[in-house]
């Protein structure tokens, strides 16, 4: 793809990060990403603007709120290119989130078969983990699964 020596058009961005043209100035919109202007008043984005674009994606996709990555992201310098410090920074934010999200989600993999304890009494070893639902003295919920 001919990238144009002023930056990425709105376009070129679409077609390389495969996000919709409505949902990059959604993003923009948000303050998730940031262009300049042409002198035709065309939007113009760096090429760094791609990495943000997955970073967003990726984050959507393992259930972070956008909310929550708009703020980590604000805390992201916007008037220069982005440092492999500054990505540490965020990862760094961001590990605790996602490493309690990862293990909910091997919980939920690996407990798919077996009692959960969500009161439902139905799988064969409910009455071992959960016998006559005594775990809903925690109140609602699946508690073999969802309690850190
Ligand atoms: S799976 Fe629902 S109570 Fe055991």
């Amino acid at each position: 793809m001919k990238i144009s020596g002023m930056g990425l058009s709105v376009g070129e961005v679409a077609a390389r990060s495969g996000v919709a043209v409505s949902t990059l100035h959604f993003y923009e919109a948000k303050g998730l990403i940031g262009s300049s202007r042409t002198a035709g008043n065309q939007r113009r984005y760096p090429r760094s603007v791609l990495r943000r674009i997955a970073v967003i994606r990726i984050a959507q996709k393992t259930g972070i709120p956008l909310a929550e990555i708009e703020e980590a992201l604000s805390t992201l310098p916007d008037d220069r290119q982005l440092l492999a410090s500054d990505w540490q920074r965020l990862s760094e934010r961001w590990h605790t989130d996602l490493t309690q999200r990862i293990e909910k989600l091997t919980a939920l993999r690996d407990q798919l078969t077996s009692c959960i304890g969500c009161g439902c009494l139905s799988m064969h070893d409910c009455p071992l983990r959960n016998p006559h639902d005594e775990l809903s003295s925690k109140g609602p919920g699946a508690h073999l699964i969802e309690d850190d």
